[in-house]
């Protein structure tokens, strides 16, 4: 591996001038959640209830975001029906003009709350599939009886006609399930599905061998996309994350570093992307203390990997430097020990042997247990 980079911040890659607004904000309302997903991508370090914006400051957020020109609020967490003020929260973010989005595993969501919500205006759920049925479903969220109640706030979503995607994490242990899980999403009246792989940050690195798909499997789910998406066209939309450790090439990570999207943390901090705080040499400020027009525009934090004039070679001379912006700084740094690098996924990094060897570790031996956080 690389020695991490000396702690210094980059200049500015772009001005205010040349920056965009932000489109789309991602509200990580509380950490807390009944299920305990292997996969979840949340940091090892919860925040505590106590440190939470309160309904107040998550308000006044979602009226700076409008000011700036964010259009969509995904309002996520953990599980935002843990907030009590989810309705106040959503009548506030509709209020200020934003499109929302209430990213849920359905637990909490009685069929009175579901009622506000609607009355509020919530335009539209996304509601997270576990498994195809109730075994392995709560076996992977780690909550009994969570199938179950989220099989019935499916119906009342379709009762009501809320527009609704059904977001699949999909890993060893149901890839094989997809074409089950399509049929699932067309039953559920599901508009949208996304099929997204499994990515390994957060507390789901800590169960990188037991998720981690086969070969075999990552390339039959790719078919098996391909196929469903054309017999379905205007029927079911699919949104694919392939799984990063099997590319040729990287994401895009958040469409780019600073350029589309921003996510705020329960307690406030801003950052460029979900795992961000994962970099130790940069510092990300906080709504309670700065503006987020001034965050967005002139923070060290967003100012750092935005745009293409941070990168190191072979980014600098490649034809897709504007197409995946370098990959993932957070993976970067995990894989490369070196935020600045190459995302390793990338086959022309010089990294990127360090994916195969973990390939070749991973698949050697039996899928251990999945670890689950003690809540
Ligand atoms: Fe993307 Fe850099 Fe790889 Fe080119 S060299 S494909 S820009 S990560
Ligand atoms: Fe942070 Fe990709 S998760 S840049």
């Amino acid at each position: 591996m690389n020695k991490p980079s000396p702690i210094e911040q980059p200049e500015p890659a772009q001005t205010k001038g040349t920056v965009p607004p932000p489109l789309a904000m991602l509200a990580e309302l509380t950490h807390r959640c009944p299920l305990s997903c292997p996969y979840c991508s949340n940091p090892l370090a919860l925040s505590g209830k106590e440190g939470e914006l309160t309904t107040g400051e998550w308000i006044d957020v979602f009226r700076q975001a409008a000011d700036i020109g964010v259009l969509q609020l995904h309002i996520s967490g953990g599980e935002p029906a843990s907030r009590r003020d989810l309705v106040e929260l959503v009548e506030g973010a509709v209020q200020a003009g934003l499109y929302t989005n209430l990213v849920t595993s359905g637990i909490g969501l009685t069929p009175r709350r579901m009622d506000e919500l609607e009355k509020v205006g919530l335009e539209h759920i996304q509601l997270s599939l576990q498994g195809t049925n109730a075994e392995l479903a709560d076996r992977i969220g780690g909550y009994k009886g969570g199938y179950d109640r989220k099989m019935q706030v499916a119906a009342e979503i379709a009762k009501r006609g809320i527009p609704l995607t059904l977001n699949a994490v999909m890993h060893r242990h149901n890839m094989d399930d997809l074409e089950r899980t399509i049929e699932m999403a067309l039953e559920l009246g599901a508009r949208r599905l996304e099929v997204a792989c499994v990515q390994f940050h957060g507390w789901a690195l800590k169960n990188r061998a037991a998720l981690m798909p086969t070969r075999q499997q990552t390339d039959k789910v790719k078919q098996q996309v391909a196929e469903a998406q054309a017999r379905l066209r205007g029927v079911l939309a699919f949104d694919f994350v392939p799984p990063d450790y099997y590319a040729d090439f990287p994401k895009a990570c958040m469409g780019g570093w600073g350029s589309t999207g921003l996510n705020i943390t329960p307690d406030g901090t801003v950052l460029p992307c979900h795992v961000a705080q994962s970099i130790p040499h940069l510092e990300f400020d906080n709504i309670r203390q700065t503006p987020l027009r001034d965050i967005w525009y002139d923070s060290t934090a967003f100012n750092a990997y935005r745009g293409t004039g941070w990168m190191p070679e072979p980014c600098t001379s490649c034809e897709r430097k504007e197409i995946d912006f370098g990959g993932c700084r957070c993976q970067a740094l995990l894989l490369a020990g070196d935020a600045n690098a190459v995302d390793p996924v990338c086959s022309l990094s010089p990294d990127h042997g360090r994916i195969i060897d973990i390939l070749a570790a991973e698949m050697a031996g039996q899928a251990p247990d999945f670890t689950y956080r003690k809540l």
